[in-house]
This record gives C-alpha cells, sequence and structure tokens, in this order.
C-alpha cells in the first residue's frame, strides 16, 4: 500500500421496516402532523424494534456498500455512531466480523451527526497514510433507543437507519476524489445536545440510585442557529478547497436535520433550494446516517447524476460539524 487519494467506489443503505407517520404519534404525543411538517419537514421516520441493535443495521448497509462496490475485502471499517450495541467495546469489530471482513481495523467514531464526515475523513487519512487501500464507512444509529418516549420535539425528528461507502485508494485527478474534508468543534456548545448518563461524569450506576438522565435531550432553537451557520461556512470552505465557487455547486448534500436548516443553509450560500437534495420527509433526522442515506436516495431519484460538483455537509452535537467535496462518480447504490 502506497497511499494515495480516497475515491468513493460504493454505496448502500438500509432502512428498518416499521415506518412510524406524524399521525401514528400524534396518537401517542400531544402533537400533530400539520405542527411537525410545517416546523421539520418531516412526515415519516422508520423505527427498528426493539430486539435491533445499531450493528444489525450497520452489517446491513455495510454489506450492501460492499456490493455496490464489487468488493469483498476491505483493510479497515469505520462506524459513526452515537448509539453503539454497548458502551464497550466499540461495535465497528463487531460489524466487521459479522461481514466475514477478518482480522481488519475497525474503530468506531463518535461526532453525533457530523459523525459520517467525520469517519470520511478518517477513512480518507488511513488510505493516505498507506495503511488501508480500501474503507468500508458506515454511519448507523438507532436513536429511538436514546430518546425520551414522552418528549414530543425529539420523537418528531429522529430515525433510526443506517447508510456506508467504500473508499479505495485511486488518482487526484479521478471523479470520486474526496477533496480535503474540513472539520470542525466547539465544545462550549456540548450542552445544547446532550445523553447525560451512561459515561464517566454520571456513570450508568448512577440510575439504578435514581438518578441521572438517559435520554438524549436537545436545545432545538440553539442547535438550528448554529448548523446553518456551521453548514453554511463548511460548504463554502470545502467548495474552495476543490476550486469551485459557491455557484458552481451542481447538488449540497446537507445533514437531513430539519427542511428550514436545508433552506436556510442553501439561502445562506445563495445556492438555488433546488440544489439541495431532501429525504427526510420520508426518514427524519437519522443522525450518523443520515448524509449516506440522502445520497443514495438522490442517486435513485434522478437528482444526483455522475459529475455533479457535490458538497457533502453535517452539524452535530459536540458541536460538531464537516463538509467535504467530491465530483459525483458513476456509483449505483445498493
Ligand atoms: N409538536 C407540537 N409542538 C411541539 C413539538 C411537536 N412535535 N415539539 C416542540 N413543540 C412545542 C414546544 O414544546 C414549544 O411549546 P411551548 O411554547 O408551549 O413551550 C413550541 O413547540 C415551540 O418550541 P420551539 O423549540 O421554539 O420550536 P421550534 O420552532 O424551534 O421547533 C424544533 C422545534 C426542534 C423542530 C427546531 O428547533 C429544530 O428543528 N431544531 C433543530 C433540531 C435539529 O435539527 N437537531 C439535530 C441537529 S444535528
Amino acid at each position: 500500500m502506497s497511499g494515495g487519494a480516497a475515491v468513493l467506489c460504493g454505496l448502500g443503505t438500509w432502512l428498518p421496516p416499521h415506518a412510524v407517520t406524524n399521525d401514528d404519534l400524534a396518537r401517542e404525543l400531544d402533537t400533530s402532523d400539520e405542527w411537525i411538517r410545517s416546523r421539520t419537514g418531516i412526515g415519516v421516520r422508520h423505527v427498528a424494534d426493539p430486539a435491533t441493535a445499531t450493528s444489525d443495521l450497520a452489517v446491513e448497509a455495510g454489506r450492501r456498500a460492499l456490493k455496490s462496490a464489487g468488493c469483498e475485502a476491505v483493510d479497515a471499517v469505520l462506524l459513526a455512531t452515537t448509539t453503539p450495541d454497548h458502551p464497550c467495546p466499540a461495535t465497528a469489530p463487531l460489524v466487521a466480523d459479522r461481514l466475514g471482513l477478518g482480522t481488519v481495523a475497525a474503530f468506531d467514531v463518535g461526532a453525533v451527526c457530523t459523525g459520517f464526515l467525520y469517519a470520511l475523513a478518517a477513512g480518507a487519512g488511513l488510505i493516505a497514510a498507506g495503511t488501508a487501500s480500501r474503507v468500508l464507512v458506515i454511519g448507523a444509529d438507532m436513536y429511538s433507543s436514546i430518546l425520551d418516549p414522552a418528549d414530543r420535539s425529539t420523537r418528531a425528528i429522529f430515525g433510526d437507519g443506517a447508510g456506508a461507502v467504500v473508499l479505495r485508494a485511486g488518482y487526484a485527478d479521478e471523479p470520486g476524489v474526496l477533496t480535503a474534508p474540513v472539520l470542525g468543534s466547539d465544545g462550549s456548545g456540548s450542552e445544547l445536545i446532550i445523553v447525560r448518563a451512561g459515561g464517566s461524569r454520571e456513570p450508568l450506576h448512577s440510575l439504578t440510585r435514581g438518578q441521572g438522565d438517559p435520554y438524549f435531550r436537545m436545545q432545538g432553537q440553539s442547535v438550528f442557529r448554529n448548523a446553518v451557520e456551521r453548514m453554511a461556512e463548511a460548504s463554502l470552505t470545502a467548495a474552495r478547497r476543490a476550486g469551485w465557487s459557491a455557484g458552481e455547486i451542481d447538488r449540497l448534500v446537507a445533514h437531513q436535520a430539519n427542511l428550514r436548516i436545508l433552506h436556510a443553509v442553501a439561502d445562506r450560500m445563495r445556492l438555488p433550494r433546488q440544489r439541495c437534495p431532501v429525504h427526510l420527509d420520508q426518514v427524519g433526522n437519522t443522525a450518523a446516517a443520515s448524509v449516506p442515506l440522502a445520497l443514495a436516495h438522490a442517486v435513485t431519484s434522478g437528482c444526483l447524476e455522475p459529475g455533479h460538483r457535490t458538497v457533502l455537509t453535517a452539524f452535530g452535537g459536540g458541536l460538531t460539524w464537516g463538509a467535504c467535496a467530491v465530483r459525483w462518480p458513476a456509483i449505483t447504490p445498493a
């Protein structure tokens, strides 16, 4: 292995079959289809059954990405997730094993909804260093396992799912090459998106003493503002690194958090809104799975075509954000 550029060469996705509509939620919570659609753009989300774990979703998406890439072996598996099967160990080695990939390097990447972008950057880094010539990068999350059943503001937004890509070593002028990813963080905002219990600050055993909060909490309005600013700024930087002006971006495939966020990012970048593919109406916010799921949907719906100057971007807890430019290659999602 001698290093090189990282080229996207496969894309696979998986959604648990059970779909929950806004009307389904309204039967349980004080909410309505009208409120959720008008405030978020979301119509349906998929929810895994309680016997399922994140690794199950990741394995399905990973298998499909390998099939899409036409390859059976990789040198590393990176899994972006906030909902690992267990706090310890990481879930990626289990996924690699279940995919029959042998004793390859495997680790989890924790950057909440930006996890997939961070994992892409880490995968490209392994290729550039010559450590790997093929990397399976998966984003998989099962937020249904961390949402407060009584919290209408998070239950309306999040859904479960997984998406994966294969990166291979290639040449800098090929379609599908990832251009120097842009990554950032601001830990002063760590309280805006948080699961308090289950780590060293509030160990799980605090829950058995009746203390601690095991659920995902989000300060929606602050998150909204930060998401718009950071994704727009990172996307413009990523485009510049690829040598494109903002107006030359054909597709901005952004983390599917909220339709109003997607529109605000496009407006801030002075990009026609139609250049931002929308998938959240059908799946909600699937966290680390959101960008690869949106990519696959954009390709299969004919919205994203080979040759398109494409920017991927995401924002999430941490706070974290990222963006990456890629001239879209000829890939058939599986
Ligand atoms: N149905 C009905 N009412 C709801 C609701 C729901 N599903 N969710 C929240 N509300 C209520 C709130 O309780 C609040 O009621 P109150 O005024 O009586 O307290 C009211 O709506 C307004 O809440 P607010 O938070 O100001 O609404 P909003 O317009 O900001 O929308 C979000 C809330 C969560 C949809 C929005 O802030 C958002 O999308 N933020 C970004 C979230 C995100 O993308 N996170 C992931 C980023 S990685």
